[in-house]
C-alpha cells in the first residue's frame, strides 16, 4: 500500500542543497532563495546538450523546443493554467513593464490603474511611467493598521474608469498575504484586469490563477528554488485580445509565446522545471505551508520583548516573513552582527516596498528575516538567541 507522508522531511529536502552543508544558516529567502544541486545540473545539461535555436530539423533544436514546452507543461501546473497561457520573461519587473504596456494600448487617457501599499515597487512603477506616457490616472489603495489591505478602501476606489487592479499577493517586506480571490472578484466586478504580483507568495503557498479568478499574474522562480527568471500567466481569453509587441516573423502561437521577445533562455528554462520538480517531490505547499507556519510560530514566541515585529502580530494572513526592530541597535549593526555569526539577513531602506516606508516609519531600524521550507527548528533558535542577545 502506498505510504501517505504528513509532513515535511526537512533533512532529505537540505540533502539536496550542496550550499545548505556549509554551515551558513540563510534567512533571507525573500532576497532570492537557495537552490538544489539538481536546478543547477539540468542548467548545466541543457548547455551542454542543448544550445540551438528553435525551428532547425537538427536534433539540438529539436531539443531546445522540448525544454521550452516542458517548461510550459510545469509552470501551467505551478500556477494551475493551460500551458498557453504562461509568459517567461527575464524577471518580473521586466515582465510588468512589458505586459502592462500590452494590455494599455486600449486604454484612454484618464483611465485608472489601482495599486496597493503593500506592493513591491517592481509591480508600481511600470504603471506609474505609463500613467506620465498615456495620461492614466495610478491610485493608491491603502493598508489597514496591521498592514492587512484595506479591503473597503479598495471598493471606494473602484470605478467604471478603473481598468486594472494591480496589487501584490504577499508583501516581500512585512509577510503579509492578501485575499486575492476576494480582490479579483471586486476588479471583474468593476469590469478591471485583476493583476497580481506573485513573487513573494509563490515560495510559500500554492497557486490556483482559475480559483482566484486572476488575469494577469507574475512570479519569479529565483524566490522558488528556481533560476533568475520571470514567469507570467496571462488569461487566454485576455491576452488573446492584445496585440503583441513582436519581431514580424515570430509565430503567434501558442498564445502566450505572442508576448516573448527574442531568444528564450533555454537553460534557465531547464532548470526553472527541475525546480518545480523538486518542490513536487518534496510534497508540494500542502507539506511546505504547515512546517513554514511553525517555524513563524517559534521565532514570534522566542524573541524577546526588545525583538519588535512590524505588521501582523501571529502567523494568520501571513508568510514566515518579518520586519523587526531591535530595540536601541541600528538595522546595519544588527545585519552586520549576524552575518559576522553566519547568518544572511537584509536591512534595507525600504526593500522595494515604497509604500510602507512612511506607513511603518522605521527609517533605520528595520531588518528583514525570510525562513521558506529549507530552514530548520535549530536554525531559527539560534536566529532567536542572536537576536535576543543582540538586543
Ligand atoms: C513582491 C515582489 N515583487 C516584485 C519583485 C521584483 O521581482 P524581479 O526581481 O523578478 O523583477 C520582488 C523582488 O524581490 C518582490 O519581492
Amino acid at each position: 500500500m502506498a505510504q501517505t507522508v504528513d509532513h515535511l522531511d526537512v533533512a532529505a529536502a537540505r540533502d539536496r542543497f550542496s550550499v545548505l552543508k556549509s554551515g551558513f544558516l540563510f534567512f533571507d529567502a525573500p532576497g532570492g532563495s537557495q537552490v538544489p544541486d539538481e536546478v543547477g545540473e539540468a542548467v548545466a545539461r541543457a548547455m551542454r546538450e542543448a544550445s540551438a535555436n528553435l525551428g532547425a530539423v537538427y536534433e539540438t533544436s529539436r531539443r531546445v523546443g522540448r525544454i521550452l514546452e516542458q517548461a510550459e507543461f510545469r509552470a501551467a501546473r505551478f500556477l494551475g493554467c493551460e500551458p498557453h497561457e504562461v509568459i517567461f520573461g527575464a524577471n518580473m519587473t521586466s515582465l510588468d513593464f512589458m505586459l502592462s504596456r500590452t494590455a494599455a494600448r486600449a486604454f484612454q487617457a484618464g483611465d485608472e490603474i489601482l495599486v496597493s501599499a503593500l506592493d513591491h515597487d517592481g509591480g508600481v512603477a511600470p504603471w506609474l511611467e505609463l500613467a506620465r506616457d498615456r495620461d492614466l490616472v495610478v491610485r493608491t489603495v491603502e493598508l489597514r493598521e496591521d498592514t492587512s489591505l484595506d479591503y473597503e478602501d479598495l471598493e471606494s476606489k473602484l470605478s467604471e474608469r478603473t481598468r486594472v487592479v494591480a496589487f501584490a499577493w504577499a508583501s516581500n517586506a512585512v509577510g503579509t498575504v492578501v485575499d486575492a480571490r476576494r480582490v479579483c472578484e471586486l476588479a471583474r466586478r468593476a469590469g478591471a484586469l485583476a493583476w497580481i504580483d506573485a513573487v513573494h507568495y509563490a515560495a510559500h503557498r500554492p497557486i490556483d490563477v482559475r480559483a482566484i479568478g486572476a488575469d494577469v499574474l507574475i512570479c519569479s522562480p529565483y524566490k522558488f528554488c528556481g533560476p533568475h527568471l520571470g514567469v507570467a500567466h496571462g488569461r487566454a481569453e485576455v491576452i488573446e485580445q492584445w496585440r503583441p509587441y513582436k519581431a514580424r516573423p515570430a509565430p503567434s502561437t501558442p498564445l502566450g509565446r505572442r508576448f516573448e521577445t527574442g531568444t528564450p533562455p533555454f537553460e534557465l528554462l531547464a532548470g526553472l522545471g527541475a525546480a518545480i520538480d523538486y518542490l513536487d517531490s518534496i510534497g508540494g505547499f500542502e507539506l511546505i505551508m504547515p512546517y513554514e507556519r511553525s517555524l513563524g510560530e517559534r521565532f514570534l514566541a522566542g524573541i524577546s520583548d526588545a525583538v519588535s515585529v512590524y505588521g501582523l502580530p501571529g502567523m494568520d494572513g501571513r508568510v514566515p516573513t518579518f520586519l523587526v526592530n531591535v530595540a536601541g541597535v541600528p538595522a546595519a549593526e544588527v545585519a552586520t552582527r549576524l552575518a559576522e555569526q553566519r547568518m544572511a539577513v537584509w536591512a534595507h531602506d525600504s526593500w522595494y516596498s515604497l509604500g510602507l516606508v512612511g506607513r511603518l516609519g522605521y527609517e533605520d531600524q528595520a531588518v528583514r528575516i525570510g525562513f521558506i521550507h529549507y530552514n530548520t527548528v535549530d536554525e531559527v533558535d539560534q536566529l532567536v538567541a542572536a537576536l535576543n542577545r543582540l538586543a
